[in-house]
């Protein structure tokens, strides 16, 4: 068969992309066919750089087209990315295309720790991200960065104060921690909470970013309700452990981003510290906490699982020395996060698919 561009698309129309359900030709994820005798080079722009799909696409693409022009063929594809958003009021953070909120309905399931080091797994894959501490009453990401008593750059930008994020690890930090020195964050009042999280959320100058994430405070009170409604986030992530009592507060998560008046989606559940491997029986796990919990509150709520976390003396440790675990590889635990950060992204580029893209 005579190898053309059209008889390439053509081809290349019988791969599926199982999140959309249509064809990567239809999706306009195919670019740059050139093709010289027997070498077809193309790419595929995928929606994420976390594409959990990534590898199944590419060998997707080599089947078709081998089928089509036989095994001779020579076949370079780059793969690519560019993350979706579905952002269109701009009049604040302009250049952010996904704003994902972090929450849980207590304190201490690893909110933060969730956050950080998903943060750093996005950038990892080559997503430009950033992290928002919003955690008012404890605000714990300038220890976990190892920024403690660091204060962000204010710049006077056509007369007004802006914040340049800290960059750190390949992700642009802005916490309310910087802001204020330790023990004060507890007794902020209402008002000054509120001037806080507004500056926060419309005087950071972020550039662009495919992903910035918000730690929000533990709980759904009304200070939750007013930093959601300022910041708008594309979806949110609800974190808990799996015993009954954390369940019980990840339900009210869920609630509050589902009712009416705020309406964020849901992106789905992760799962923290859900069992224990020792590193010197990695075929063991202890589900310390309960087992289970975390999948069943995402069906109950028809959500997504996003996976489970374990818990380990690194996680906990990388938190207090301001060296996130993620930044040293190759453990059963980055993995973990790592698979929760894909599944993050690609609910996210699901969430921003139109309509008629993800009907079948
Ligand atoms: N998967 C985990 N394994 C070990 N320690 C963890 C894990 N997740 C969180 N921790 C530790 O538990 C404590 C609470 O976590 P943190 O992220 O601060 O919770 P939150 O933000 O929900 O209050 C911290 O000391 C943190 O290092
Ligand atoms: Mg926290």
């Amino acid at each position: 068969m005579n190898i053309t561009k059209e008889a390439c698309l053509t081809a290349l129309s019988q791969v599926i992309d199982p999140d959309f359900k249509k064809d990567l030709v239809t999706l306009n994820m195919i670019e740059n066919i050139e093709i010289e005798g027997n070498a077809i080079s193309f790419t595929v722009v995928l929606t994420t750089p976390a594409c959990p799909l990534k590898e199944h696409l590419e060998s997707e693409c080599r089947r078709v087209l081998k089928e089509a022009f036989g095994e001779a063929i020579t076949i370079h594809i780059e793969m690519s990315s560019r993350v979706t958003t579905q952002r269109a009021d701009l009049n604040f953070l302009p250049g952010v295309k996904n704003i994902i909120a972090v929450a849980s309905g207590k304190g201490g399931v690893g909110k933060s720790t969730v956050s950080v080091n998903l943060a750093l797994a996005l950038a990892k894959k080559g997503a430009k991200v950033g992290l928002m501490d919003a955690d008012i009453y404890g605000p714990s990401i300038p220890i976990m960065f190892g920024l403690e008593g660091k204060r962000p750059r204010v710049e006077e930008v056509e007369g007004a104060h802006k914040i340049i994020p800290i960059e750190k690890y390949g992700v642009k930090l802005v916490s309310i921690g910087f802001l204020v020195a330790g023990p004060q964050a507890v007794v902020w009042r209402g008002p000054m909470v509120s001037s806080a999280i507004r500056q926060f959320v419309t005087d950071v100058i972020w550039g662009e970013l495919d992903y910035l994430l918000i730690d929000l405070p533990p709980g759904t009170g009304d200070i939750h309700l007013s930093i959601v409604s300022m910041a708008k986030p594309t979806g949110a992530i609800v974190v808990t452990t799996p015993q009954d009592v954390a369940l019980a507060d990840a339900r009210k998560a869920i609630d509050m981003f589902r009712n009416p008046s705020i309406n964020v989606p849901v992106l789905g559940v992760a799962e923290n510290m859900s069992y224990f491997t020792p590193d010197d029986a990695p075929e063991k796990k202890y589900h310390i906490f309960g087992q289970g919990g975390g999948s069943e509150i995402a069906a109950e709520f028809d959500t997504n699982f996003l996976g489970q976390l374990p818990i380990h003396p690194a996680i906990r440790q990388g938190g207090d020395d301001g060296e996130p675990f993620l930044l040293s590889r190759g453990t059963h635990y980055a993995d973990a996060f790592e698979e929760v950060a894909d599944n993050v992204a690609r609910q996210v580029a699901i969430s921003n698919a139109p309509v008629e893209t993800i009907s079948v």
